[in-house]
């Protein structure tokens, strides 16, 4: 329709075969960036989503989950909080360890982000097996926020992350799918 949102951005979305290693097909969206009318509508999609919801704060996800989450908050007028890999963040921090495909990976985030009964969304770029994401809900919760919903551009369904994301009982927005 005339209104698909969605499949206009997805024309946007680059895929690269094979990268960074065999097997995967690599989602960017880069040239969903570059473009000033699909980065408009995207960051836009969020906007209304929100608007009337009273976030108190957008946490974004190191570290594509920054290029949105902090537009995202300027544009709702309320603060940015970074969720980052380990070892970045200069104050106290709460961490939490999560399963890559080979591996493990930490995030952490600063002790005094945010504050019991906070309203906060959650942003990354895609939900590939979930860990991230997860990960970063849980961290938001150590602190005593209320994560209102977990939002992504991307979602890999057949990796299953946004299942188990959704079984964990946390809300996820995705505008994309990858069947
Ligand atoms: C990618 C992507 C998501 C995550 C999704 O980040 O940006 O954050 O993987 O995978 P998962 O659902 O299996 O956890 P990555 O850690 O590769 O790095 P970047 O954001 O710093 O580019
Ligand atoms: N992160 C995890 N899986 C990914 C994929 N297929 N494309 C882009 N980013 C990813
Ligand atoms: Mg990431």
């Amino acid at each position: 329709s005339s209104l698909d949102f969605s499949g206009y951005l997805k024309n946007r979305i680059r895929t690269v075969p094979d990268w960074p290693q065999q097997g995967v097909m690599f989602r960017d969206i880069t040239p969903l960036l570059q473009n000033p009318k699909t980065f408009r509508m995207l960051i836009d999609i969020f906007v209304y989503r929100y608007m009337e919801e009273k976030v108190d704060l957008i946490a974004g996800l190191d570290a594509r989950g920054f290029i949105i989450g902090s537009v995202l908050a300027y544009e709702l007028n309320v603060g940015f909080v970074p969720i980052r890999k380990k070892g970045k963040l200069p104050f106290k921090t709460v961490s939490e360890e999560y399963e890559l495909e080979y591996g493990n990976a930490t995030v952490e985030m600063h002790t005094d982000a945010c504050k019991p009964g906070d309203r906060v969304v959650l942003i990354d770029d895609l939900v590939a097996t979930g860990g991230t994401m997860l990960a970063g809900a849980k961290l938001l919760k150590k602190l005593g926020a209320e994560v209102l919903e977990a939002a992504a551009i991307i979602d890999l369904p057949e990796l299953g992350g946004s299942q188990l994301v959704r079984d964990s009982g946390l809300e996820l927005f995705t505008v994309c799918s990858y069947d």
